[in-house]
């Protein structure tokens, strides 16, 4: 038997782009842990916000040398609102900077950026940088880049609710169709797979309102590495524990 026989070359599980055998194909990463960084660093919560832009960069390179399909990054949550208006301002001013360095190199990589969570709360420039990166990647079929922006899982289960019964009873849904397909085609992350592995970084075991219908049968990976010391290296760790899970759905 050659090894070229389909069975030894099963697609599923061949190395796409490092020596891993089993890739997630979506990843969604809680990335916390910046404040602490920060103030063990001595240097103010902002500092730390900052550092982990540029963890952003490396977790994005490694994820399109490892043939990652998606990446959803929790970069601001509907609660983190709480926070002081000065840290606010410095966490939303934040993804027009990175696409304003790093837009070429993703356009190079072939990333597709995307955004999920309400928009329309945030200040109009980082408004417009994004979505003029939506635009420019619109057609690149590489990794998909997923920001959570004033994204909150409760939230959008709510406006899906809405979404629901607006539709209900009309030619678009009736209450026969409705199922689960059928109901995360309401939710932001409508055109996505649901995250094969979750981690969160800096130590916490929560899901802080992120992505809760789509977790639902997500593998967990959780470190105590604030996000800004987070390495490439640590995402590969990440990847290859998940190559190693094995996932029953509730079956045997
Ligand atoms: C995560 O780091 C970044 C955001 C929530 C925007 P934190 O700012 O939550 O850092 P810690 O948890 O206070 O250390
Ligand atoms: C989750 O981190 C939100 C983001 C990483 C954007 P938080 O720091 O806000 O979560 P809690 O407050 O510890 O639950
Ligand atoms: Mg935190």
């Amino acid at each position: 038997m050659s090894m070229r026989d389909p069975l030894y070359n099963d697609e599923s599980t061949a190395s796409i782009g490092g020596p891993e055998t089993n890739v997630p194909k979506h990843v969604a990463i809680i990335m916390d842990g910046n404040g602490r960084w920060a103030k063990a660093h001595g240097m103010p919560r902002f500092a730390g916000h900052k550092e982990g832009v540029a963890t952003v960069v490396k977790v994005v390179k490694t994820a399109v040398d490892y043939g990652v399909d998606a990446l959803t990054l929790y970069t601001f949550s509907t609660e983190n609102w709480k926070r002081p208006k000065t840290e606010v301002e410095f966490i939303l001013k934040l993804p027009k900077e990175f696409l304003g360095v790093h837009l070429p190199e993703l356009m190079a990589n072939n990333v597709r950026i995307e955004a999920i969570g309400d928009m329309s709360k945030l200040p109009v420039a980082t408004r417009r940088a994004i979505q003029y990166a939506i635009d420019r990647t619109r057609h690149n079929d590489g990794l998909q880049l997923n920001f959570a922006l004033n994204y909150g899982s409760r939230q959008e289960m709510l406006s899906a609710m809405e979404a629901v019964f607006a539709d209900l009873n009309t030619a678009r849904l009736s209450l026969e169709e409705l199922d689960e397909e059928q109901f995360s085609k309401y939710l932001y992350t409508a055109d996505t797979t649901e995250p094969d592995l979750l981690i969160r970084t800096g130590g916490e075991k929560r899901l802080s309102n992120f992505l809760l219908w789509q977790l639902a049968y997500t593998e967990f990976w959780f470190s105590d590495i604030l996000w800004p010391d987070f390495t490439g290296q640590d995402f590969i760790d990440a990847l290859e524990a998940y190559g190693q899970r094995k996932r029953r759905y509730g079956g045997v």
